[in-house]
């Protein structure tokens, strides 16, 4: 049974908090909210808690995990040396949504970095997910909530679709306000390099630490592979995702797909639904579901998964998505997109 504990976001209630450090203490599993989305967390020291993770999620034991902690101090002893980027980057990022990679000390157990000398660090700012790692009193490895290969979880809900009776505990905070993934930023090559492009973008990255490079392998945030580019299975949702920079070739293959009898979702940007009037002249089609998402980057970032979660649940069989432009504030959800979609057209 997986227990759901709902509690207050910005302050939240000290006993719910105890409980969850509880369960963590003894080895089980705890979803809790983060500024960008659920994690799932277990003691880092405890390596048969780690396992239990994998496990949950079904995640290839290939893939590391993120290292969840409270203190400058205590991300220091996870790592084997603080370079003077990342003091900076931790004073400046943190925290916030910006994971440091960095070679790894003795104190990490293998499971939780997947067999390699590196670890993913970062210091959540949501406030349960604070308390709930200062109150654990350990380091939480802590990945997306949710099974592998799919959408990641921006609510308690998107958690319990994937991970009920697998799992010990959800803390329900409500929506996360960022809504996708951290910045991947690894420190241990020269020039440093982003792994997965996040809430912290490449160009204020640079103005920390000079030079820089995007690493274009495909990292999957479910599946990355330490030897890039064997695999390339998106996190995507159920529904096959086409994204085109072209409202006429987007129309086209709507009407191709309403033909065929095919239920097809459409998210378009709010700026470009007018074409929901040519699409659907005065309601939606049978078998077409037409909704709209932010011109804002961040509000679009924060209402992404919850839109796919949600055109999921009706089923459709296909979603077509408006490409957002090619500029520094869209490179996370860019990224998530390219990774969701099987036809990717600029334009
Ligand atoms: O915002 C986030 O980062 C969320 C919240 C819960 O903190 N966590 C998250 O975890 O997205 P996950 O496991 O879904 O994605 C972690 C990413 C994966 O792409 C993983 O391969 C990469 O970080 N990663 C972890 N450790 C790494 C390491 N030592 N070197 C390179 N990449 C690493
Ligand atoms: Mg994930």
């Amino acid at each position: 049974m997986t227990k759901v504990l709902h509690l207050n976001s910005a302050d939240p209630e000290p006993a719910a908090i105890r409980e969850g450090a509880s369960v963590i203490r003894r080895g089980g599993l705890v979803a809790f909210p983060t500024e960008t989305v659920y994690g799932l967390g277990a003691d880092v020291l405890d390596a048969a808690a780690v396992q239990r993770v994998f496990t949950a999620k079904g995640r290839p034991a290939t893939n590391p995990l993120i290292v969840h902690v409270a203190t400058v101090d205590e991300a220091k002893r996870l790592a084997a040396g603080w370079p003077n980027d990342a003091d900076r980057l931790a004073n400046k990022f943190w925290p916030g949504p910006l994971t440091l990679v960095l070679e790894k000390s003795n104190r990490v157990p293998g499971i939780v970095t997947a067999g390699g000398n590196t670890v993913a660090i970062r210091m959540p700012a949501h406030p349960v997910a604070i308390a709930l790692v200062r109150e654990s009193g350990r380091p939480l490895a802590a990945p997306s909530a949710n099974a592998s290969n799919t959408v990641s979880p921006t609510s308690a809900e998107h958690v319990t679709k994937t991970l009920a009776g697998r799992i010990d505990l959800v803390l329900d905070g409500g929506p996360c306000p960022g809504g996708v993934e951290s910045t991947v930023f690894d420190l241990t090559t020269q020039p440093p390099r982003i792994l997965r492009p996040g809430p912290v973008t490449a160009e204020q990255l640079k103005a920390i630490v000079g030079d820089l490079s995007v690493e274009r392998v495909a990292l999957d945030a479910d599946e990355i592979l330490p030897s890039p580019g064997t695999s390339e299975r998106h996190y995507a949702p159920h529904a096959t995702v086409e994204a085109y920079g072209s409202l006429e070739r987007l129309e086209r293959r709507f009407q191709q797909l309403l033909q065929n009898e095919i239920r097809t979702g459409v998210l378009l940007r709010a700026s470009r639904t007018y074409l929901f009037k040519s699409l659907a002249p005065v309601e939606p089609p049978r078998n077409a579901v037409l909704s709209s998402i932010s011109d804002n980057p961040a509000e679009y970032a924060m209402r992404l998964y919850a839109a796919l979660h949600e055109l999921d649940d009706l089923n459709v069989e296909y979603i077509l998505i408006d490409v957002p432009p090619s500029a520094d504030e869209w490179d996370a959800v860019r990224d998530r997109l390219r990774r969701a979609a099987s036809v990717w057209e600029e334009s």
